[in-house]
Formats: C-alpha cells, sequence, structure tokens
C-alpha cells in the first residue's frame, strides 16, 4: 500500500515524502507543478536512497486520478494540493475557489469510487478569523476569514464534515497549520517562493542572503509587547511529524477531527528580525510600513488537544527553524532554480 501525497513537490509536502520515504512508506505524489519545481522530488530521493512514483498531474482531472488510483494501490491520502498566496487569492477569487474547493471536491469523489476513505488535509489558522482570545483552541467557532484563499480552506472543511457526517467509511483529518517555516536540516530542500515573497521568514532570508534590500515591517502599532505583528511559527519538519502521528491515530478511528498544529509561543517580527540576525551573522535591514490589510495582531496556538491526542508535539525551537532557514538560504540563493 502507498500513500498518496497531492502537492507532494511543493514545500511541505517535498519534507512530508522525505519523512514518509524515511519511516519505510510507499510514496505517490500528485502535483501539477504549479508552484514547485520537480528538482525538489530529485533532492529528496538523494537523501532519502529511494524516489517517490511522480505523477505531473492535476487534482481537478477526475480522469487522472481514477487511473492513478486503478494503478496504484492507495491506503491513505495526505491532500497538500493548493494555492495559497493571500494577495492572489483577493485578485483571483475564482482560481482560488475552483483549485482548492473545486479540486478537493474532485479528489473526494475519486477517493470514494476506489474506496479509499483516509485522508489528511491541510487546513489553516486562519479558519479561526479574527478576534478570539490567545491562545487558540480547536473548541472555538470558526471565523469569516479575511480573504477567498482563507475562505477556500474554512468551505472545504465543511465539505468534510459534511462528507464524513454523511458517510460513515470516512476517516478524516483537518490539521488547522499556524506559520511553518524553516527547512530539512541538510539545506537541501526548503521553501522556493515564486517572486516577491508574502511571508516573513522567507522575507528576512532574501534580505540576510542580499537577494532584496530591506524588509517592510507591517505595523508597529499593534496592540502587543513591541507593536509588531505576533504569530506561532513551527518547523516544517515538526509540522510534517504531526501528520505521520495523524496518519497513525486514523488507522484506527472514523469521522473528521481537527488539531492544531502550532508551538504554543508567539514571536513578534522585531524578535523574528533579531534571531535571524543572531543566527546567520548577517544584518537584516527594515524600515517600517503601514499594516497589511487582512493582519490580525497576533495569532498562536494552544497545541494541548494534538499533544494529548496524537502524542506529537512541537520539538524544534526558534533557533533551530531560523538556523535551518538560513542554511537552506546559503546553499540556495535562488531555490531550485540555483
Ligand atoms: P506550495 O505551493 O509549496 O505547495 C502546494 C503544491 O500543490 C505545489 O507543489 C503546487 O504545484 C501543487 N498544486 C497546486 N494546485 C494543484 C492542483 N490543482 N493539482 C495538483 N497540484 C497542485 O505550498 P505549501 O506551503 O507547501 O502548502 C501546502 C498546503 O498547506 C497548501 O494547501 C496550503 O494552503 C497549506 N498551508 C500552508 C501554509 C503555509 O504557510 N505554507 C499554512 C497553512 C496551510
Ligand atoms: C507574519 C507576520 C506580518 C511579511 C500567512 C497567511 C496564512 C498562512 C500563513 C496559509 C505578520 C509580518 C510579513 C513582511 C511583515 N498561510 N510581515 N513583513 O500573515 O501570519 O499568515 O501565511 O494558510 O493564511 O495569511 O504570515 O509570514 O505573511 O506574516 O512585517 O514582508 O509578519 O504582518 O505580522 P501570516 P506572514
Amino acid at each position: 500500500m502507498a500513500v498518496l501525497v497531492t502537492g507532494g513537490a511543493g514545500y511541505i509536502g517535498s519534507h512530508m515524502v522525505l519523512t514518509l520515504l524515511e519511516a519505510g512508506h510507499e510514496v505517490v505524489v500528485l502535483d501539477n507543478l504549479s508552484n514547485a519545481s520537480q528538482e525538489s522530488l530529485r533532492r529528496v530521493e538523494l537523501l532519502a536512497g529511494k524516489a517517490p512514483v511522480f505523477i505531473k498531474g492535476d487534482i481537478r482531472d477526475r480522469h487522472c486520478l481514477d487511473a492513478l488510483f486503478a494503478e496504484h494501490s492507495i491506503s491513505d491520502v495526505l491532500h497538500f494540493a493548493g494555492l495559497k498566496s493571500v494577495g492572489e487569492s483577493v485578485a483571483e477569487p475564482l482560481r482560488y475557489y475552483e483549485n482548492n474547493v473545486a479540486g478537493s471536491l474532485t479528489l473526494c469523489q475519486a477517493m470514494a469510487a476506489a474506496g479509499v476513505y483516509r485522508l489528511v488535509f491541510s487546513s489553516s489558522a486562519t479558519v479561526y478569523g479574527d478576534g478570539h482570545p490567545m491562545p487558540i483552541h480547536e473548541g472555538l467557532p470558526t471565523g469569516r476569514p479575511a480573504n477567498p484563499y482563507g475562505h477556500s480552506k474554512l468551505m472545504v472543511e465543511d465539505v468534510l464534515r459534511d462528507l464524513a457526517k454523511a458517510d460513515e467509511h470516512w476517516s478524516i483529518a483537518l490539521l488547522r497549520y499556524f506559520n511553518p517555516v524553516g527547512a530539512h536540516e541538510s539545506g537541501r530542500i526548503g521553501e522556493d517562493p515564486n517572486g516577491i515573497p508574502n511571508n516573513l521568514v522567507p522575507f528576512i532570508a532574501q534580505v540576510a542572503v542580499g537577494r532584496r534590500d530591506t524588509l517592510s515591517v507591517f505595523g508597529n502599532d499593534y496592540p502587543t509587547p513591541d507593536g509588531t505583528g505576533v504569530r506561532d511559527y513551527i518547523h516544517v519538519m515538526d509540522l510534517v511529524d504531526g501528520h505521520l502521528a495523524a496518519m497513525q491515530v486514523l488507522t484506527s478511528q472514523r469521522g473528521v477531527s481537527t488539531w492544531n498544529l502550532g508551538t504554543g509561543r508567539g514571536y513578534s517580527v522585531l524578535e523574528m528580525i533579531k534571531a535571524f540576525e543572531t543566527v546567520s551573522g548577517q544584518h537584516v535591514s527594515y524600515k517600517v510600513a503601514d499594516r497589511r490589510e487582512g493582519d490580525v495582531a497576533e495569532c498562536w496556538a494552544d497545541p494541548t488537544l494534538a499533544r494529548q491526542e496524537l502524542g506529537w508535539e512541537a520539538m524544534r525551537g526558534l533557533e533551530e527553524m531560523l538556523a535551518d532557514t538560513w542554511r537552506w538560504q546559503q546553499a540556495n540563493p535562488q531555490g531550485y532554480s540555483d
């Protein structure tokens, strides 16, 4: 039996594929390479000493999915495939809903037709919306996400909850990620954003390596200790370990379960800059700019439920997250196109 990883050539997916191969799983990757390079999987193969099966294809393509399930015996689906740029989603909502929502529906239809009912879905803390007291636990109601990207995640969550209610075959994990950062400790695979990075840590890393001049700090007048936004950054290798733990738990339970994957600790933008300077020995030039629309002041997880029910918790601290980011960035200043 093999594990199907949709979006497995992407940032988180490639780290997941490596971890799965190292844990002895057979892996099939389905990725349309819309936001990834197959070079990530070539490097995974070098690191793991074995390769996943790679299928270049789209989760919206039912024929492709049917052929995949007919050819490979799949036990579990880890569903990372999706578009993730918040700004793009505001400009192109139809593309986001089509890819993320319609794509997930087609995937579930093909799974049910093939009799595959174990699914781990990449959700996001963005589904909680604004206005909750910190830290955020899974019992809080979901809110109204500030953009179509976040909304697409909540819509898929809703679909999956309805699906599991209607058909008791399904075992589904909704994993709500906080802010994944870092890279594999080898520095061979990591995050390779297209164009100007939207997210803080890749931007800082590109300033430190000399690829960009100055970071804009989006607002220093938030009601936080130093006025800048506070987030729960989680090492990507901890995040993928959380998926392994969820896969294991799903083998013995039905229905839908929701788990936060975060560390339970928040850091401000200024703390992140300072920590990156310490780890890299580089100066990170920044200027304070206006707040970015849609940003919340603070967001960090209560990770208790995952610890209790998955036996998982994040093990890697901020220094390790940033040191691993820096190793990857230095070795691959232009990402996979070096
Ligand atoms: P990524 O863009 O690096 O990876 C997504 C992968 O999916 C890419 O390789 C892309 O080519 C592929 N893909 C996109 N649409 C596809 C389609 N229709 N068919 C097949 N493949 C398709 O992003 P990531 O950071 O690795 O994120 C993985 C998942 O986790 C996404 O669903 C994302 O929304 C979710 N997530 C990410 C973050 C984050 O900050 N990185 C936070 C919360 C949730
Ligand atoms: C972190 C902090 C910014 C860039 C986003 C998505 C979310 C999730 C993860 C997928 C904030 C500040 C950032 C910059 C800055 N993705 N910042 N200058 O906004 O918490 O979450 O990615 O689900 O849905 O919204 O992450 O890394 O963009 O920002 O000052 O150039 O850094 O204001 O306080 P965010 P981020």
